[in-house]
């Protein structure tokens, strides 16, 4: 190959090169240590003196072009490459943004929280019990001794029972003595919390559920008292006037003992199919403490009287936002859940 044709290709091919990859290659091809023009040096080095020369410094003015056009087409292409890349990169303000979702607090925890706020307006503290209980706490130490129909959690077999003895607990009412034993009179705490029962799931029985367990203990105390507290804290959770009405009911840990109902805010009484056409909602049990349960708690029933209810949180929720299906709740669903 003479000089002359090496020169027509490597100024043919430098005049196609669009991108810096391509430069380097051809860099590399012809000014490389191992390229085109160290190749045609050793052949010159074995010419005539006077050819060596001419032709020599005609190959070295040629690879000093060469490497400064190089040079020069790498920068260019550098500005290029950071002119493309701020094109690109460039922040539109005024395009509509993405949105981020948020998200919020399930149903029931804004209706827990609500209920807490409640009640510790009224003076109440708001403490834990533990979700895995002993079966005193749960069952003797509210007046449920071994062998009583209660001792299943209220209903027939329905208490889950855990390797070593100890169970889930089947009523925040476990925290009951675990507090007395703990505080002095006054006494005045909501112990909200998951309960579990081993049900058969429907709209309205999930296998667990929330409670809030009320206690009070003080030296003089009424149901009057019971009364007033329930009707204002129900006043202020559905915000409107209620009316309650006591019932005569049946717990092992209370004497007397309630069912707490609600003129039906469906139908203001009237009758209605939230209500089962009686006009009254069944909303919690109370009533007052009995006497074993303060001396279980290891307080003077002599001297000590309280009132105790357990609330659930999810009943007063579906009232509350008219949602027909318990186990939506939990179901992770969130169409349901988007709504609140
Ligand atoms: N522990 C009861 C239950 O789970 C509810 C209850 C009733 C709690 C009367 C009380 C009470 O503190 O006095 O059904």
């Amino acid at each position: 190959m003479d000089f002359s044709e090496l020169k027509n290709n490597a100024e043919k091919e430098l005049e196609k090169i669009i991108d810096s990859k391509e430069l380097k290659g051809f860099s590399d091809k012809y000014l490389g240590k191992k390229g085109e023009i160290r190749k045609f040096f050793s052949f010159v080095k074995d010419l005539a003196l006077e050819e060596k020369k001419v032709l020599g410094q005609e190959i070295n003015e040629f690879a000093e072009r060469l490497e400064s056009k190089v040079a020069e087409m790498e920068r260019e292409m550098k500005v290029a490459d950071t002119k493309d890349k701020e094109e690109n990169e460039k922040i539109d303000v005024t395009l509509s943004g993405e949105k981020i979702e948020t998200g919020h607090l399930h149903p029931m925890t804004q209706v827990r929280r609500e209920m807490e706020n409640i009640f510790q307006l009224m003076g109440f503290t708001v403490v834990e019990g533990q979700e895995i209980e002993d079966e005193w706490h749960n069952f003797d130490a509210l007046n449920i001794p071994e062998g009583h129909p209660a001792r299943d959690a209220l209903s027939l077999g329905k208490t889950f029972y855990l390797k070593g003895g100890n169970v889930l607990r089947t009523q925040t009412s476990s925290a009951q003595v675990r507090y007395m034993k703990k505080m002095k009179p006054p006494i005045r705490i909501i112990v909200p919390g998951r309960v579990y029962r081993y049900e058969t799931t429907d709209a309205s029985h999930e296998i667990n559920f929330y409670q809030i367990e009320g206690l009070l203990v003080d030296e003089d105390v009424s149901v009057a008292n019971l009364k007033a507290v329930l009707q204002r804290f129900l006043q202020e959770f559905f915000q409107r006037e209620v009316e309650i009405r006591l019932r005569p009911s049946y717990f092992p840990f209370t004497e007397p003992s309630f069912e707490v109902d609600m003129l039906c805010t469906v139908c203001n009484g009237k009758g209605c199919s939230a209500c089962k056409r009686t006009g009254w909602v069944e909303i919690l049990g109370a009533g007052m403490v009995h006497p074993n349960v303060i001396k279980n708690g290891g307080l003077d029933p002599k001297r000590y009287k309280g009132f105790a209810f357990g609330l659930s949180i999810d009943r007063p929720t579906m009232m509350k936002y008219r949602i027909n299906d318990v186990r939506l709740f939990h179901s992770g669903n969130l169409k349901f859940l988007k709504q609140f």
